[in-house]
């Protein structure tokens, strides 16, 4: 058996043996609270049908009531367990015309069916869904009963989660969690891409699945997907989502974002009091310009740079520095993602 007891030096980080899941899905059964590994970022995880268990997220995270989650599915066949079913036609067109991009780092967002409590989408007629990939968290979510409503498992506008060690250090959320499966590093390392389903089918929050993945499988041009609504428009609502608040995932170092390369001479001075997130390798002089250089990747990879980007962020936060200056990258692909949580990490900076 696992200690349940609350003890400081309680061990809360288990290997992913199956023993540790099905003790997991006891625990969620039970209305406790788990860390999940999914190949985005680590979740904090809840049986989504159960209202009491999800309250506990929002006060572990400190979240807003108004910021709805998302419910983690086993497969595409458990649809029916969060969204209305049959959907409206057109989305069930979409939910087939995306198919090949589930299991995976895609959430979509439709209408609501009437097993998920109003705790779960903030009052919201949709929901938001996702199948992860990461099998660690579809073998916890086929030993589940109930999906699994989850944010990422960091207190309310801090960093995402990669490493199952994020999840219980000290800004984290050891004191709410039962037991956290670790599931190694997140091989994506940004949340997943939210798309708003519908007659005008929106990017609510770009990830690695890109918005031009979207654009041609749904066959609408990019910018539509990409475009705000005018007030009134029924997608409005679902788009002001308070989780797309700007300020959002953020060091409480200040973070500022270079000029991409070939305007560095606007780059505000290196010192020995800042650190640096590189997105390939620094000449030598370069980097000694720095008390600390992460380096995200050898060659600028975007995938690499996503990869290891979060972790990084927190080990330059927890290095007592007076600022972190952070490479940049063009808006496009995985690009698009990227640049999002950066912008939102260096909101307060700008
Ligand atoms: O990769 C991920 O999506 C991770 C892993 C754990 O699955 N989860 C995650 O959850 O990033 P969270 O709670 O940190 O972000 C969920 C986002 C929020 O911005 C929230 O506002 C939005 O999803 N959201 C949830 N339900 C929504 C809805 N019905 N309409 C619009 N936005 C919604
Ligand atoms: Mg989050």
């Amino acid at each position: 058996m696992l200690d349940s007891s609350i003890s400081g030096r309680r061990p809360l980080i288990f290997p992913a043996t199956e023993e540790t899941i099905r003790q997991a899905a006891e625990r969620l059964a039970a209305g406790e609270l788990i860390g999940m590994p999914t190949e985005t970022v680590y979740g904090l995880a809840a049986n989504a049908w159960d209202r009491t268990a999800v309250a506990k997220i929002f006060a572990a995270k400190s979240r807003p009531a108004t910021n709805p989650l998302i419910v983690h599915l086993a497969g595409s066949e458990r649809l029916s367990d969060a969204l209305q079913w049959p959907p409206p036609p057109v989305i069930r067109q979409q939910i087939d015309a995306l198919a090949d991009l589930w299991p995976g780092p895609l959430t979509i967002v439709g209408p609501r069916g009437p097993k998920i409590p109003d705790e779960v989408t903030a009052g919201k007629t949709t929901v938001a869904v996702r199948i992860p990939a990461h099998p660690v968290a579809r073998r916890l979510l086929q030993a589940c009963p109930f999906p699994l409503a989850a944010p990422s498992a960091n207190r309310s506008t801090y960093i995402s989660p990669t490493l199952a060690e994020h999840v219980c250090d000290a800004s984290g959320l050891g004191h709410a969690v039962a037991l956290v499966i670790d599931g190694g590093p997140c091989a994506h390392g940004v949340e997943s891409t939210i798309l708003l389903l519908g007659d005008h089918p929106r990017l609510l929050r770009p990830g690695s699945i890109t918005a031009e993945q979207l654009a041609e499988r749904l066959q609408v041009a990019v910018e539509e997907l990409q475009r705000q609504p005018p007030a009134g428009d029924s997608n409005r609502d679902a788009l002001l989502a308070p989780g797309m608040l700007r300020e959002h995932y953020a060091p409480a170092t200040p973070l500022v974002l270079l000029p991409l390369a070939g305007d560095r001479d606007a780059a505000p001075p290196a010192g020995p009091n800042i650190g640096r997130i590189a997105f390939q390798r620094l000449a030598p002089h370069e980097a000694a310009r720095y008390r600390r250089v992460e380096t995200l990747s050898d060659n600028g990879d975007l995938e690499a740079v996503a990869r290891h980007l979060f972790a990084a962020l927190r080990r330059l936060d927890a290095a007592g520095l007076r600022a972190i200056h952070c490479d940049t990258c063009s808006p496009q692909g995985l690009g698009q993602a990227i640049m999002d949580r950066l912008r939102r990490a260096a909101a307060r900076t700008e």
